[in-house]
């Protein structure tokens, strides 16, 4: 069965108090309409259409940034769910298969709950995603004879007897795409709102003879946003699931409520986080590896048997091979360290490439901007970089090449070579303590007068 995602996305989100629309606003570093995206991906969908309205170009560049094939249908006025989802219809004409409507501002609705309804669309030919709320609150009310669905009533218009049913319209749904482009058509808003409800397809279709189903599932998927509480709450709730998830899968979380992870991070069983690391977009940590305490990583990838940290920065293309050791106060940028590298102490890696087994001394910094353009540092295998070397990039640094401490490198050094640039010392004997002496005598001077 083919399965098209009609996301709904126009409205503005007034209680957010931004100027961002609402699906913009992040979870876990994501919009919050890549989450609803995503979680539709389960279902291999043939075709995406987001409805947009509010900032409607934002939003479109929102979504191509997540699926470059995904459509965008522009709803300028927002006259209702029914009204919202018959704009992307004229993209779904020649679309054979079920339509699946998701909202941009729900964006927990997992992939498991999404297949359970695509597999209960073989009992009804409509199926609609339900949760018994605690506190059902304004949300539509289900009305059901034993397993099926007879009509779905909004709050504003339900009777007393109707507003005390607990089982709820998550505003989910999945049919046929060409008759839910029949049904949304006849949609009248002649209700309390004066709005298109998409929920009245329900209705319409039983007065056609067809059938409607239920699928609960558990209200947390249901989650909406609509206020910066809301959205602080569905960060909270984001973070919780993921770190549970992450300890499901084997890896160990010392104080879990203390790690913070972004809508991407993959990390591999038995890898160790330490308390308080901070994952940014764009992480991938494998197997066995160490992330210790205080890190902030992102848009890089740590291998097996890697330790990180403590107090270590990971920025965006940093890469570090099997068994690199990246110490505290430690900064690597678009970088890549070859297999048991070690950086303990106090450096700034950026743009650059160092062999295997190469050690960086402590204070070691590749300076790679010259204030207009970036420039690559590249250090063989096996060398040695003695402490506070300054690598003024471009510059490459041979095989088994070693810098003095203290070295300011202009210039490429050749496999094997060793490179002092820094000032010879002096000494002068007897200096210190005559210098001394003359300072002191100064100032027992000064003090008297
Ligand atoms: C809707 C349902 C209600 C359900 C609740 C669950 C209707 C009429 N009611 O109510 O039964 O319990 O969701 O959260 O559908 N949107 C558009 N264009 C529009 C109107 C809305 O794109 O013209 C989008 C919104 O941006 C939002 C979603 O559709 O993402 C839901 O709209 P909203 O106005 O929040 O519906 P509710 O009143 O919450
Ligand atoms: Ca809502």
């Amino acid at each position: 069965m083919s399965i098209a995602l009609i996301v709904l996305a126009a409205g503005k989100g007034t209680r957010m108090e931004s100027d961002l629309p609402k699906v913009l606003h992040r979870i876990a570093h994501a919009p919050m309409l890549w989450h609803a995206m995503r979680a539709g991906q389960a279902l291999e969908p043939e075709r995406t259409i987001v409805v947009a309205g509010h900032e409607a170009a934002q939003v479109q560049a929102s979504v191509l940034g997540y699926d470059p094939e995904a459509r965008v249908a522009v709803q300028t006025e927002q006259l209702g769910t029914a009204h919202a989802v018959a704009q992307a219809m004229p993209q779904l004409e020649d679309f054979d298969g079920d339509a699946i409507v998701l909202y941009g501002d729900t964006p927990f609705i997992s992939q498991d709950t999404l297949e359970a309804m695509s597999v209960a669309r073989a009992r009804h030919d409509i199926v609609v995603l339900g949760f018994e709320a605690a506190d059902p609150g304004r949300y539509g009310r289900l009305v059901t004879e034993g397993e099926s669905l007879l009509r779905i009533v909004e709050y504003k218009d339900a009777t007393e007897e109707e507003r005390a049913i607990t089982l709820c319209n998550s505003g989910v749904l999945c049919a046929d795409a060409s008759l839910l482009a029949d049904l949304v058509k006849l949609v009248k808003n002649d209700n309390a709102a004066g709005e298109y409800y998409l929920p009245d397809v329900v209705a319409l279709a039983r007065a056609n003879g067809l059938s409607a189903g239920v699928v609960p599932c558990d209200e947390a998927e249901t989650l909406g946003v609509n206020s910066r509480a809301e959205l602080a709450g569905a960060e909270a709730a984001f973070q919780a699931r993921a770190r549970s998830e992450l300890l499901e899968n084997g890896v160990a979380l010392a104080a879990p409520e203390t790690v913070f992870l972004a809508w991407d991070t993959v990390i591999g069983r038995d890898t160790e986080v330490e308390p308080n690391v901070i994952f940014g977009p764009g992480v991938t940590v494998e197997s066995g590896a160490r992330l210790r305490a205080f890190s902030h990583l992102e848009g890089c990838h740590v291998s097996r048997g890697a330790v990180v940290g403590p107090f270590a920065r990971l920025r965006p293309g940093a890469e570090l091979a099997e068994e690199v050791h990246v110490g505290n106060f430690v900064e690597v940028k678009n970088a890549y360290l070859a297999e048991g590298v070690k950086a303990n102490h106090l450096t700034y890696i950026g743009d650059a490439d160092i062999g295997e087994r190469t050690n960086i001394g402590a204070g070691t910094i590749t300076c790679n901007y010259d204030g207009v353009f970036k420039h690559r540092t590249t250090i063989g295998r096996g060398a040695f970089i003695g402490s506070d070397t300054m690598l003024v990039a471009p510059v490459s640094i041979g095989d088994g090449a070693m810098t003095g401490t203290g070295s300011v490198i202009t210039e490429d050094v050749p496999p094997g070579a060793l490179a002092l640039g820094r000032a010879k010392q002096v000494t002068k004997q007897g200096f210190a303590t005559r210098l001394f002496e003359m300072l002191r005598a100064k100032k027992a001077k000064q003090s008297k007068g």
